[in-house]
């Protein structure tokens, strides 16, 4: 160990033992394990767990219908989750359980730490028991009439068909999902973690550095608001532990959830493994420990992470989190994953047709460390995925090996181009800097300018013309040499991201790794081996089948015929809320995306350009059923051409004059009839019934809506 060696310890989110790992989890594991692979290339001491999330009604009732035990349940969904995170080359050095024993007695003693300090309440509520089943229905698990529209089968919370919130005790006629029986109001006893102790401390913890700006701006309004108590405990039937000195209680899923995080860590420390690398639970988990701890997670469990946890935490006189980092959801062509669109990808269906690599290079080459959601666009993907990775990447090394192969293998020894080699040394510490900052989307980019170097390198070079030439065999091998320098110092940057490709390279070039200090030492004179294929093209053939083998999968889990897929009973579930969504608004729906109507952050609002606009001119667009093409005078004498879906209700002459709002830095999007350069706001069902917002008199052209 030298004095510089960080003590690292990272976690990714606990996925639940109940469901197969889709690309909305990879997301998360590629970004840690890309992280995590990029501190042990650094020479550091990084140790990355996992585990199952293993406790909880949903994974009791899975286990009954499946008819098994919890624990055989349990076992067999982590054999699944393991192999798939292994395909995915995800490198964690523990993956256990939530529940195991070093959990049982960790969350145990928290929670003791935590009640003998006060800080556990205990008060008798009410709510809603399934007098069949014998166990108390959590939100999710009754259904019934909206109490304001009569809709039927609604969820206990909202109304889809009309929007209207509920707690579920107002639901008319409710039933439970589980047996069907209409559920009665029950009072039992409940545990509850005072978080309200902890309001000071968060208030500065979260400020201090711990999180980013966008999350610690949300926990504040939270903070704002005063903060309650939290509901730990939950009542037999439970699949989880059982609370001391609380028979029949169990801890609430969340409760011993992050505690996971030290039990699997506990677990490689009492294994030889974790033995032989020295490492020690106390020293990482002490209050005032030097290790680092990080949390990579999805940025709807903040408030698990950065409020409960935290105050547990030190409740229990641990040390807490250096970090938690939270990134965005995944979306697929940019609409959420959706299972009748076959975008709802489990890890096991994308590995039946392509190579993960192409993933993590995509995923990689994309993100940054924000939380804004990430869009896997499937054309760009494989297009991406083609161009970087197998004509600029790869090609250095197919298009220069053979040369020095066939002339036995070893490089030149001198460098012909000390100069362009140490530059490609020089920029890892900016490549390095970007990783470690998460910002992976920016270290791609600067991988990739050095990749065009070297093939800009090679074309003027030319070796295969060289090689024709008589006498000219030793410049050739220069060139090569030079070549395969620069390849060694790419793939040592991409290592990370791309550890097969790593492992293939170090093979190749006879080297025992590519750790990132290594790539000092120029490579002269060193003996190479056959350079092999290392990576074939994407083809958008196999993202099809890849889309259809997810659709015939939800046919399946509905019990119909496969080909059937279109028509299932998810499907058309699905269909019908694409449909709700569409008739909400009258958006341009003509190419086919459609509106997300999840909850966005005030910044994000804060970004859209909302103007009034003077339509000045309104015409037919030939060849389309829903639009009309407007000219809107924007103000300062500047027009915009917009086509908007509001054929159905007004006639070109009408709009003419009129004020509208409209969103001005809507990126441009080209459409059949032409590019259209924002949008006009408008509400109503559809139809004839599309009413353009109008704003009073007054408003003049290019005010901005606020
Ligand atoms: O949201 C989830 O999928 C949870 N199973 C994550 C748990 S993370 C940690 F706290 F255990
Ligand atoms: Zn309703």
């Amino acid at each position: 160990m030298t004095n510089s060696q960080r003590k690292i310890l990272v976690t990714s989110a606990l996925p639940y033992a109940n469901g197969s790992i889709h690309l909305g989890h990879l997301l998360e594991y590629i970004q840690t394990d890309i992280w995590v692979r990029f501190q042990k290339s650094r020479g550091h001491m990084c140790t990355y767990v996992c585990a199952d999330d293993a406790h909880g009604t949903a994974i009791m009732l899975r286990a009954e219908k499946e008819g098994r035990s919890p624990e055989a349940q349990i076992a067999a969904v982590k054999a699944e989750h393991e192999a798939d995170f292994a395909a995915f080359q995800i490198g964690f050095d523990n993956f256990h359980s939530t529940h195991s024993e070093e959990n049982r007695v960790l969350s145990e003693e928290i929670y003791k730490a935590c009640r003998d300090k006060g800080h556990i309440n205990v008060r008798s509520i009410k709510q809603l028991y399934d007098p069949v089943k014998e166990l108390f229905l959590a939100d999710r698990y009754i259904k019934g009439e909206c109490p304001k529209c009569g809709a039927a089968d609604q969820y206990g919370d909202n109304c889809e068909a009309c929007g209207a919130t509920y707690t579920p005790a107002e639901l008319k006629n409710p039933y439970s999902t589980i047996s069907g029986a209409t559920p009665v109001e029950k009072e039992s006893e409940h545990y509850f973690f005072r978080l309200q102790d902890f309001d000071a401390y968060l208030k500065e913890w979260t400020r201090s550095g711990t999180l980013q700006n966008e999350i610690a701006n949300k926990l504040a309004e939270w903070l704002d608001a005063g903060l309650q108590e939290w509901d730990i405990s939950r009542d037999a039937p439970y699949f989880g532990f059982e609370i001391p000195d609380a028979p029949g209680k169990y801890f609430y899923v969340w409760l011993d959830a992050p505690i996971g995080y030290m039990a699997s860590f506990k677990n490689l420390c009492d294994s030889e493994t974790g033995k032989a690398q020295g490492l020690d639970f106390a020293e990482y988990w002490q209050q005032g420990s030097e290790a680092e701890l990080y949390h990579f997670i999805g940025k709807d469990i903040v408030n698990f992470h950065a409020l409960f946890w935290p105050a547990m935490l030190t409740a229990a006189e641990y040390r807490t989190p250096t970090a938690v980092n939270a990134h965005g959801f995944v979306t697929v062509n940019g609409s959420k994953m959706s299972k009748s669109r076959g975008t709802f990808i489990k890890a096991r269906t994308y590995l039946n047709h392509l190579n993960p690599t192409y993933l993590r290079y995509y995923f990689a080459a994309k993100l940054g460390s924000s939380v804004d959601d990430f869009d896997l666009n499937l054309e760009d993907f494989v297009q991406r995925a083609n161009s970087d990775l197998v004509n600029k990447l790869v090609n250095i090394a197919s298009r220069t090996a053979n040369f020095v192969f066939k002339a036995g293998g070893k490089l030149s020894d001198n460098c012909v181009e000390a100069a362009m080699v140490q530059d490609f040394i020089n920029a890892g510490d900016q490549i390095a800097a970007h990783y470690e900052a998460r910002e992976f989307g920016k270290a791609m980019k600067d991988i990739m300018a050095l990749a065009d170097r070297a093939n800009e390198y090679i074309q003027e070079k030319a070796p295969w013309a060289m090689n024709k030439e008589e006498g000219r065999q030793q410049e050739v091998i220069d060139v090569c040499s030079v070549a395969i320098n620069l390849f060694r110092q790419l793939i040592t940057y991409l290592a990370p991201v791309l550890p097969e490709i790593a492992e293939k390279t170090a093979e190749f070039l006879n080297l025992d790794d590519l750790k990132w200090d290594s790539r000092s030492n120029i490579l002269l004179g060193h003996q190479i081996n056959k350079f092999q294929p290392m990576l074939a093209r994407a083809e958008m053939d196999k993202v099809n089948a890849i889309l259809e083998e997810t659709k015939a999968e939800l046919a399946i889990e509905n019990g119909e015929q496969p080909a059937a897929a279109a028509d299932s009973k998810q499907g058309k579930k699905e269909e019908k809320k694409d449909k709700k969504a569409k008739n909400k608004g009258p958006e341009l729906r003509e190419d086919g995306n459609e509106v997300i109507a999840d909850t966005i952050e005030f910044p994000d609002f804060a970004k859209v350009d909302l103007r009034v606009a003077r339509i000045v001119k309104a015409n037919h667009v030939e060849g389309a059923e829903k639009l009309l093409q407007l000219t809107l005078d924007i103000g300062n004498g500047e027009t915009r051409n917009v086509f908007s879906g509001i054929k159905s209700a007004y006639n070109p002459e009408d709009l003419e004059g009129k004020l509208t709002i409209m969103v001005a830095n809507l990126a441009p999007r080209k459409m059949k009839f032409g590019m259209s350069e924002g949008m006009v706001l408008a509400a109503g069902p559809g139809g004839s019934e599309i009413y353009l917002l109008e704003p009073n008199d007054g408003a003049q052209p290019g005010m901005r809506v606020m």
